[in-house]
């Protein structure tokens, strides 16, 4: 097997220790005119190449990549290939909204298929559905059990877990299920899809002491901002917040460091920059979730 990543990617990395493999890096030459050239420098003949990607921050550059490396690897022998993008850019796009719209995830899906994409290992999609876009073997895996065990550690007391939108709701009954049904809520979140300017209207269910806001994503930051506002205003006192994906846009760092939160617990699915880094972030790993799902 070989794990192949560009050489600065951490949790590519920590994957490969635990399988006690080193990395076979990529050598990405830039041309004048943005093209770029990708190679793997070993040799991957009969091998099963899993090549980890990190998609966001830069997506369209970073999924050209990603495709030259999976043409590298199938026109050098490999034997499969299986792609781990703990973050899948994109998805937010996995159908249409307004008329005249691309549905964005289904062309990469398409392209990782016409490209001969043998499986795909994920994290904590926006919706269940997508998998049933990608027409080839798909792991969507978790990372709900890692933030339970983080929540029941931190022996938060008395609060209500919330979703800071209502199709979040599944998110918070499984991590619920996990810390004896404890009581959860969703805020009702109304996003204007031409400005992006988020509001909130009402919610569902009661609010205790403290609340635990779950998400998938922190993108801007301002959905968590509008739930977090929201909880204030309804005599919420701590407020901690868990989110797989810290794909931290424009200032949402600054953004969720203006809020009086107690911690923002992410993963290492995205790595998040110094620049972006701040006293109360914590960052989980994903290592030992994807490296398991790797060797079955
Ligand atoms: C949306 O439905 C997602 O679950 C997240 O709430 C959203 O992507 C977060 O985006 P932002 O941080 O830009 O508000």
């Amino acid at each position: 097997m070989k794990i192949v990543s560009k050489a600065n990617n951490n949790l590519a990395r920590e994957i490969a220790n635990l399988i006690s493999l080193e990395i076979t890096p990529l050598e990405i030459t830039r041309f004048g005119d943005g093209e770029e050239r990708v190679r793997i420098e070993e040799k991957v003949l009969d091998e099963d190449v899993v090549i980890v990607a990190d998609v966001s921050g830069k997506p369209n550059k970073f999924y050209m990549e990603l495709f030259f490396t999976v043409d590298a690897a199938k026109r050098n022998g490999a034997r499969t290939i299986t792609l781990v993008i703990p973050y899948l850019s994109y998805q937010r796009q996995d159908h249409l909204f307004r008329d005249g719209e691309a549905v964005s995830l289904e062309v990469i899906a398409k392209t990782l298929k016409a490209l001969d994409v043998d499986k795909i290992i994920t994290l904590d999609l926006h919706s269940v559905r997508i998998p049933e876009i990608f027409r080839l073997q798909f792991s969507h895996l978790s990372a709900i059990p890692l933030f339970a065990d983080r929540i029941k550690e931190l022996k938060i007391k008395n609060f209500t877990l919330v979703s800071p939108d209502m199709g979040g709701i599944r998110r918070v009954k499984e991590l619920s299920a996990l810390l004896d049904n404890n009581t959860f809520a969703a805020v009702n979140k109304d996003r204007d899809l031409d400005t992006g300017e988020i509001k909130t209207a009402g919610s569902q269910g009661e609010f205790l002491e403290n609340a635990v806001i779950f998400d998938d994503i922190i993108a801007s930051g301002k959905t968590i901002k509008a739930a977090y506002d929201f909880l204030k205003g309804n005599n919420v006192n701590k407020v901690w917040v868990f989110a797989t994906h810290p794909v931290f846009s424009q200032d949402a760092a600054e953004i969720l460091e203006s809020m009086d939160l107690e911690k923002v617990v992410v993963t290492n699915s995205i790595e998040v920059p110094k620049e972006k880094q701040f006293p109360r972030l914590e960052v989980i790993s994903i290592a030992n979730l994807i490296s398991k799902e790797i060797n079955k």
